[in-house]
């Protein structure tokens, strides 16, 4: 779909009119020091390389769409090179008229003819702020429930969560991007080079390609630790390295990829069972992907044969089924399968429950309560497949989960994961690729990252 016809879509299903903001850039210390600006990702969706400070009107009672830019002055022209005109932009965008967004205020008090307005809110608090004083409305962006009212946050997921071609296109050129890094640090990773060296490899191969993070990368040997930033240590041989890094697009498209390899080339004979249990959960649960799969069942079936193999590893005790209805598996996995993927990596993760889990429930049970989203798979969605079993300290010697699942993990042979690599403990692996649900099944979009593990033990450190 072009800007426009998202734009006249967003248009059909709004009952009011509707201000979006785009943001500005976030100030990293004093005011004038920023991080790159990016626009709110729903913003982005309905406006082609939008402007800080920007906002847009969409009144479904004219199918108007008023863009309000900041006003053109000498000093932009200096500091920020050419500006291009009101006019240009409104040819460039297409919309009905462009005016000045520093007179907001009076403009839409005009514009909306005493009707009520309605407003998202976003991370730029100063732009949330202005949505609240609009709208009169309690609006908070770390607040699912206060984001925005339920019809426009169902309006415009409905039209997020399921892709389109060209928003397609913009995620494949993303996940060749990500491969080049995933590649890059396998080969870099040899004993004696830092995380932090590794981490300049993977957001170099970022840059290079015009691209930026779209996320904190993990990266580290410390991999049970699941959003590790930290990149202090320096790999070991016997350390097993865990990347889970995406690039994001001038576009604002997203990948999220985690692979693992071992430093030194070859897996443990305990790594080799981990990595190759968790590659078939992370295929099994890709198999199951189609039109109307619950996402849920996908989690649950992937977690029933991380919970096989861990009894077969003599880790677990008891019937696949039991240990997952008991939720003794998460010991070992203990976070969801995925989330959905797209402008943001966790596409829509703002709008909360009432999107991804559209009136079911979540669970509150350890492990399947980090369960991201519970949907019904529709053709067009893309998201995340991450199985990971992991060796966390707190978890294993929880004293309170030794009693609730001592006839069901054998703590014991947990402890000597724990003891491995001269008291650092083996780690964590999670295997994550991006999934496309097709009408008839999946398509892997990052399905060129190698996972089999002949194939990354071969790249492993060979740089
Ligand atoms: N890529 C990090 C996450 O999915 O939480
Ligand atoms: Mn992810």
């Amino acid at each position: 779909m072009s800007f426009s016809s998202r734009r006249q879509a967003l248009l059909r299903s709004l009952s009011r009119p509707l201000v979006l903001f785009s943001g500005g850039a976030l100030s990293r210390n004093y005011p004038a020091n920023t991080f790159p600006f990016r626009a709110d990702s729903n913003f982005l969706y309905f406006f082609e390389r939008p402007e800080p400070g920007s906002a847009a009107l969409f009144d479904p009672t004219d199918g108007s769409v008023t863009l309000f830019l900041p006003e053109r002055s000498l000093a932009d022209a200096l500091w920020h090179g050419e500006v291009e005109s009101f006019e240009s932009a409104k040819a460039r965008h297409g919309v009905t008229q462009v005016l000045e967004v520093e007179k907001l205020e009076a403009h839409l008090s005009t514009l909306a003819k005493g009707r009520q307005l309605d407003a998202l809110a976003v991370a730029d608090f100063k732009a949330t702020q202005r949505a609240r004083h609009v709208t009169g409305q309690e609006l908070q962006f770390d607040d699912p429930g206060k984001v925005g009212r339920g019809e426009v946050l169902d309006a415009i997921a409905s039209l997020r969560l399921a892709k389109g071609p060209e928003e397609l296109a913009e995620m494949r050129k993303t996940a060749v991007v990500t491969r080049e890094a995933h590649v890059a640090a396998m080969k870099a990773s040899k004993p004696g080079v830092t995380e932090a060296f590794l981490n300049g490899v993977v957001e170099g191969t970022f840059g290079r390609a015009g691209c930026v993070p779209a996320y904190e990368t993990i990266l580290s040997v410390r991999g049970e630790v699941l959003h590790n930033h930290g990149h202090e240590n320096t790999l070991a041989a016997g350390d097993i390295v865990l990347l889970d890094a995406g690039a994001e697009g001038r576009a604002g498209y997203c990948s999220d990829v985690t692979r693992c390899w071992p430093v030194g080339g070859a897996f443990s004979p305990e790594g080799r069972d981990v990595y190759e249990l968790v590659l078939k959960a992370e295929l099994h649960a890709i198999s199951l992907v189609k039109p109307g799969a619950r996402y849920r069942e996908l989690h649950l079936s992937a977690s029933r044969v991380l919970a096989q193999g861990l009894v077969d590893m003599g880790l677990l005790e008891g019937s696949a089924d039991g240990l997952v209805e008991s939720g003794a598996h998460a010991m070992f996995f203990p976070h969801g399968l995925g989330h959905q993927i797209g402008l943001d990596v966790h596409d829509l993760e703002a709008f909360g429950d009432r999107v991804h889990y559209r009136g079911r429930q979540r669970s509150t049970q350890f492990g399947l309560a980090y369960l991201r989203m519970d949907l019904d798979l529709a053709a067009g969605m893309v998201f995340s497949i991450e199985p990971g079993v992991y060796f966390v300290p707190a978890i294993l010697r929880s004293p309170e989960f030794r009693e609730r699942f001592k006839g069901q993990v054998h703590f014991d042979k947990a402890e000597r994961f724990l003891a491995m690599n001269g008291g650092r403990g083996f780690g964590g692996i999670r295997i994550e690729d991006d999934v496309l649900c097709t009408a008839t099944g999946a398509e892997v979009l990052t399905a060129a990252i190698p996972k089999a593990r002949a194939e990354i033990e071969a790249l492993a450190g060979q740089g």
